[in-house]
Order: C-alpha cells, then sequence, then structure tokens
C-alpha cells in the first residue's frame, strides 16, 4: 500500500523560523522544520510534503489541490488566520481532515491574535506547543479518516 500523503501548509513569514522572533517561534530553522516532519511523517506512515508561501493565492491554490485529491492538511495559517476570509472559504471546501496549528498560542498573545476564521472549519486546532504542535497534528491525522 502506498503512504498516505499529508500537504503541510505554512503561511507568511514561516519560512523566517530560526531567525524570525526565536523568543516567540524558537530558534529551529524553517530547513529543520521541513525536515522534522517528514521524519515524523515517515515514522507513521504518512508521505508529508511541507510548503511555505507569503502569498495568499498561492496558499488557497494549495488548498484547492487537497481538497481535490482528498490529502489531509496541516495547516499553520500564520497570520491569515486572523483575517483571511478567502482562506476560510478554501478550507471549508477540504474532503478529508484539516488540522489548523500554531506554533505559540494564540489565545494568549495580542487581542487580534485570538480571533481564528479558520477554527470553525477545521477538524480541529492544535497550539501553543512549539514545533511539536506539528508533530501533534501529524499524530492526529492518522487517527482520523
Ligand atoms: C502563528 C501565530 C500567528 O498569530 C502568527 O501571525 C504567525 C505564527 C504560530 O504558529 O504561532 O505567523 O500562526
Amino acid at each position: 500500500m502506498t503512504a498516505r500523503k499529508v500537504l503541510v501548509l505554512n503561511g507568511p513569514n514561516l519560512g523566517r523560523l530560526g531567525s524570525r522572533e526565536p523568543d516567540v517561534y524558537g530558534a529551529t530553522t524553517y530547513a529543520d522544520l521541513v525536515a522534522d516532519c517528514e521524519k515524523t511523517g515517515a515514522e507513521l506512515g504518512l508521505t508529508v510534503e511541507v510548503r511555505q508561501t507569503d502569498d495568499e493565492s498561492e496558499l488557497v491554490g494549495w488548498l484547492h489541490e487537497a481538497a481535490d485529491n482528498q490529502y489531509p492538511v496541516v495547516l499553520n495559517p500564520a497570520a491569515f488566520t486572523h483575517y483571511s476570509y478567502a482562506l476560510r472559504d478554501a478550507c471549508a471546501q477540504r474532503t478529508a481532515p484539516l488540522i489548523e496549528i500554531h506554533i505559540s498560542n494564540p489565545a494568549a498573545r495580542e487581542e487580534f491574535r485570538h480571533t481564528s476564521v479558520v477554527a470553525a472549519v477545521a477538524t480541529g486546532t492544535i497550539a501553543g506547543f512549539g514545533l511539536n504542535s506539528y508533530h501533534l497534528a501529524l499524530r492526529a491525522i492518522t487517527t482520523l479518516d
């Protein structure tokens, strides 16, 4: 049997992990995150493809691709979380589990981060566990169909 493909999609500024506000997001680089997700995925019997973009339309396109192919998605929408109805509408078209994740805990941060326009159309949300949020989401995918 071929391993189930999962898309791990990252929104704006997450490509700068490692140098971006390390006090909030840690010192691990984006390249490390990619390698880590692929390794965890392989251990869980998943084929994980990790992508990052600063561009809303590209992220929407990837969500369409996931919907068309029944790919589960682990999504860190980054700042789009808080205001992108286009992203929310793309997530609503999902045909497989979609887990919203955050490295930090947005509920414990500035007021504008307390709203997620994506949460209501996600399968669930994992936030506040650092990069472990990604691992927990991949594990959650294996428990859902
Ligand atoms: C984030 C939290 C968002 O509020 C922020 O805009 C990000 C990263 C996180 O992973 O903690 O870019 O999604």
